[in-house]
């Protein structure tokens, strides 16, 4: 596990690891890591939280709820503004984290993926270790994006080196291509191959940049290499380019929440970090007057005029981020400006899983 989560279990990130020990041993541990992100413009502190486990004979008592209290307050002193979870449990959703989000979700067969013509000019070829800055330089042309360091890229570039045991190179693992076109790096992707007992081989999108139409030439190539069958991934709602090389081949992705993970505000005054979404969805003078509040547990939608009752935390989250907003009962104007300024926008973790 420390291998496959270079970043989040450094000597950097140690104040970030929190555990209880009973007689000296450590039975419950939880670890998280906060990293800016910028979703389109919008730059806000994540805390990403995962590798929460309790020894099976220690479960139950409440340490991990315990330890998910303390990190809630940790990540908010630290200024934090959103706690990110990779799972779905329970445990989560009753500290108020939501399952929200969207993404456009597709699966190319394998007929889909011959069907993607191959650029003649274009190479394909594995991303080494001296690449990491050609992956910064794609990664940051993106939208919506996690800020990564040299260091974190660095640490990254560690999962492409990885091999299980249990299946031959390369499934099981991720790996990470570059497409080039004249040796000018356009688009990179990262994909994890598995192959079932009985042969058959599955590809994942784990996380993509650049050119799409090269995103997806580069998909093509490497399932046709591995002779993969079915290839999934999904897109944010805003890759407009990417959903437009998929219907050129005849492929219409589906809309789902932001599958295995919950997620949660950490800041009532959160409305402040999306201000120029705001704007540009309902203009300056509408954008100024939305703000949330929290009272005895209960979180409403206010504008000047108006107060919106909405409920726990988790219903707000789903309101914020999802399509909840559209459950809210009423016909009134006040309304009809938080459905058009909603869902706030969110990102897919790619590489920054936890
Ligand atoms: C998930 C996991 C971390 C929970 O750890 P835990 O210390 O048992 O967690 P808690 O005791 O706080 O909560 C567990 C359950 O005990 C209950 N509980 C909490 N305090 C309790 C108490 N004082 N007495 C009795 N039950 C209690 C909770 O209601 C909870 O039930 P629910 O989640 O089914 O609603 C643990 O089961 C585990 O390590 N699982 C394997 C690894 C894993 O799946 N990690 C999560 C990845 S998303």
């Amino acid at each position: 596990m420390f291998d496959e989560f270079p970043t989040l279990f450094s000597p950097e990130n140690r104040e970030c690891l929190r555990v209880i020990s009973v007689d000296d041993e450590i039975v419950s541990a939880i670890c998280y890591q906060i990293r800016p992100a910028i979703i389109y413009g919008v730059t806000i502190a994540v805390a990403s939280l995962g590798a929460v486990c309790t020894y099976e004979s220690y479960r139950g008592h409440g340490f991990a709820t315990q330890l998910l209290d303390d990190t809630f307050a940790a990540a908010r002193k630290e200024g934090a503004d959103v706690m990110l979870i990779s799972g779905q449990r329970g445990l989560y959703q009753r500290a108020g984290c939501a399952i929200a989000g969207h993404e456009y979700r597709f699966s190319l067969t394998r007929s889909e993926i011959d069907s993607i013509s191959s650029t003649a000019d274009a190479t394909v070829t594995l991303a080494t270790d001296t690449d990491t800055e050609v992956l910064a330089d794609l990664q940051r042309t993106e939208p919506v994006r996690f800020v990564r360091s040299p260091e974190d890229w660095r640490a990254f570039a560690t999962l492409f080196r990885l091999v299980r045991p249990d299946m031959p190179e390369p499934f099981g693992v991720m790996r990470c291509w570059i497409t080039r076109i004249n040796d000018l790096p356009v688009a990179y992707v990262v994909l994890k191959a598995y192959r079932s007992k009985e042969g058959r081989v599955t590809m994942h999108l784990v996380e993509c940049a650049g050119s799409r139409r090269h995103v997806l030439a580069g998909i093509a190539q490497v399932a046709k290499e591995l002779s993969v069958e079915v290839v999934e991934g999904s897109l944010l709602p805003g890759d407009v380019d990417g959903r437009s090389v998929l219907s050129g081949i005849g492929v219409t992705p589906t809309v789902h929440p932001l599958g295995g993970h919950r997620f949660s505000i950490l800041r009532v005054d959160i409305l402040d970090r999306y201000r120029n979404w705001l704007v540009e969805k309902v203009g300056p003078a509408k954008a100024r007057d939305l703000s949330i509040t929290e009272e005895s547990g209960t979180w409403s939608l206010r504008t000047d005029a108006k107060q919106i009752p909405v409920g726990d935390l988790e219903q707000m989250n789903s309101v914020l981020f999802g399509d909840a907003v559209h459950d809210l009962r009423g016909s009134d104007d006040a309304l009809e400006v938080w459905r058009r300024a909603l869902p706030l926008p969110w990102l897919k973790p790619g590489l920054n899983y936890i």
